[in-house]
């Protein structure tokens, strides 16, 4: 298949829903060759189901990303189905998990598993990536989806803390990762109120596409919408392409606006 990533073997992590099934379709209607790796494995698998039925290549894969040996598992089935890897798209992540939680709301085990989804998903993806991309010697692309409340106070401050890690581990590593030809880089969604993480959260769809809910949200965005997961794949894709050969180290808002108001 021809296009922008024409016989690139990729990984998008969360393939199962909202950003993750996004940018996976994207990916493939490009022409990459994408593993869909995801703790729900028939989401994976329908990610999958509709990439084929538009008439790309994907094969779906389970992985709870907190989970080191998975994630390596992750990386080796890529390996094993296209042959190498070219790009990661560490994309998971888990939101506070009580609408308005306050940070002494929080216990031991809500801290646990934001810190080792949202910050250890990352860390593992992105050292099993890079072991590979060093054993292959010719560069790599890793994507980590972080969020404006690594920027600014946003979505609670746990989640907070750990998107500001992500993205202080995605330009550290960029450093790291440059000699080697790897580039690294994050993007820092504004508020998606149709994914499943407004519902893992506590807000469910029906309530987020209630109109007067809806027209709230967006008018936090100076341009006047709600992000989408279609807009946070756009900004994986030129990250993760050769268009943005020369960029590394860099988290990219994609947020109507909403942190340079
Ligand atoms: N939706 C928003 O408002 C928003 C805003 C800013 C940033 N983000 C970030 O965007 C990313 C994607 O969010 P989304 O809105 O598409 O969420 P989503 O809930 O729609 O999708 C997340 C996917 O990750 C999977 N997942 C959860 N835990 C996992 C684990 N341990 N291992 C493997 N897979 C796991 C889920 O099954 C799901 O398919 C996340 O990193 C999130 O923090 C979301």
């Amino acid at each position: 298949m021809s296009g922008l990533f024409a016989e690139k073997s990729v990984i998008v992590t969360g393939a199962g829903s909202g950003v993750g099934r996004a940018t996976a379709s994207r990916l493939a209607e490009e022409g990459a060759r994408v593993v869909c790796a995801d703790i729900a494995p028939a989401e994976a698998k329908e990610t999958v189901r509709r990439i084929e039925a538009a008439g790309g290549v994907a094969t779906a894969v389970e992985v709870d990303v907190s989970k080191e040996d998975q994630v390596e598992a992750m990386v080796s089935a890529a390996v094993q189905q296209y042959g190498r890897l070219d790009v990661l798209v560490n994309n998971v992540g888990v939101p506070t998990p009580r609408l308005g939680a306050l940070l002494e709301d929080h216990t031991v085990e809500d801290f646990d598993r934001l810190v080792s989804v949202n910050l250890g998903g990352v860390f593992f993806g992105c050292k099993h990536a890079v072991l590979r991309y060093k054993e292959q010697g010719d560069g790599g692309v890793i994507v980590n989806t972080a969020s404006v409340a690594g920027l600014v106070a946003w979505g609670g401050s746990v989640y907070g803390a750990t998107k500001g890690a992500v993205l202080q581990l995605t330009r550290a590593l960029a450093i790291e990762a440059a000699p080697y030809g790897i580039r690294v880089n994050a993007i820092c969604p504004a508020a998606m109120p149709l994914t499943g993480f407004m519902a893992a959260g506590g807000l469910d769809a029906e309530t987020s596409a209630r109109p007067e809910v809806a027209a709230k949200m967006a008018a936090q965005h100076p341009l006047g919408r709600s992000v989408t997961a279609e807009d946070c794949a756009e900004a994986i894709l030129y990250l993760a392409s050769d268009r943005a050969a020369n960029v590394t180290g860099v988290a990219l808002p994609v947020d109507g606006g909403y942190v340079a108001r």
